[in-house]
């Protein structure tokens, strides 16, 4: 698999970048997508009660119904690691100054592999926080790996949920806020989305917001998407094939 040439060209002056992810980028490391072949919703019943299972009504009404879901994607969080997509996205932070990821994966697996500037609009469910004292806590690959009923606060014995976004629920301020600054208002040189169906409003925005500016924008996905017609390359193929050749060039550069 070749890069375009001018996609080659352009990466070696490109100062800053935005990475994009979804469940796409983990599929390597044999973590189910939400949508597509295989994935979680390809089974309309089985996608409905998911989505019934992780929302905000039912962990009030049935915190065990949400756990149930919520530990099984834990459990194959902490069952997996770290594939080439994710190893290529760190060498791009590393190999420039201003870098910056947007993941609406929950696995923690960029930030397992070594990203570090990471908005996690949608949390992560290795951490918890607490119904009754709001203590926050993260759970250790052992502990997800014992889970067995609703999970208790240490500290005061409250029902814990996880500290993710459940359907219902409004997105956290302070990452909507770091988006806003680091991918629409200082809008990096090049904006690569990987590995999601763009569903969402604020995973759109900021590749149509660079798009617009003239910036790079570069998408990574097998199948066509809503981006795909937006930006500058789409590129058809595995996030672990083609994240690596972008990496690498602009590493190089
Ligand atoms: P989806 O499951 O909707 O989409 C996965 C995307 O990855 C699809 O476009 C696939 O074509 C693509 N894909 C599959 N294998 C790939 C590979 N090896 N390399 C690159 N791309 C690949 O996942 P998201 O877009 O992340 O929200 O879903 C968004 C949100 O919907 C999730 O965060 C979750 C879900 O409901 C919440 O739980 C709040």
């Amino acid at each position: 698999m070749r890069l375009p040439d001018d996609l080659v060209d352009a990466l070696g002056n490109v100062s800053s970048v935005g990475v994009i992810t979804g469940a796409g980028v983990s599929a390597e490391s044999g973590i189910q997508t939400y949508r597509g072949q295989g994935g979680i919703y390809d089974d309309e019943a089985e996608g409905d009660a998911t989505v019934e299972a992780l929302s905000a009504a039912t962990l009030r009404a049935d915190p065990g119904r949400t756990w149930r879901v919520v530990s099984e994607l834990a459990r194959r969080a902490v069952d997996a690691a770290p594939n080439a997509a994710h190893e290529a996205i760190v060498l791009l932070e590393q190999s420039l100054p201003r870098f910056v990821l947007l993941t609406q994966n929950v696995d923690g697996l960029h930030r397992l592999a070594g990203s570090r500037n990471v908005i996690d609009i949608h949390g992560d469910v290795l951490d918890t926080r607490c119904l009754a004292c709001d203590e926050r806590g993260r759970f250790t690959p052992a502990e997800v790996r014992a889970l067995r009923n609703t999970p208790r606060c240490q500290a005061c014995d409250g029902i814990l949920r996880p500290d993710a976004v459940l359907f219902g629920e409004m997105l956290p301020e302070e990452k909507i806020l770091r988006l806003h600054h680091e991918l629409l208002e200082d809008v990096p040189d090049l904006v690569i989305v990987a590995g999601t169906t763009a569903i969402f409003p604020y995973i759109v925005q900021p590749v149509l917001e660079a798009a617009g500016r003239g910036r790079l924008t570069v998408e990574v996905n097998p199948e066509p998407t809503q981006l795909s017609e937006h930006v500058r390359w789409s590129l058809r193929g595995k996030a672990g094939d083609l994240l690596p050749l972008i990496a690498n060039v602009v590493a190089e550069a």
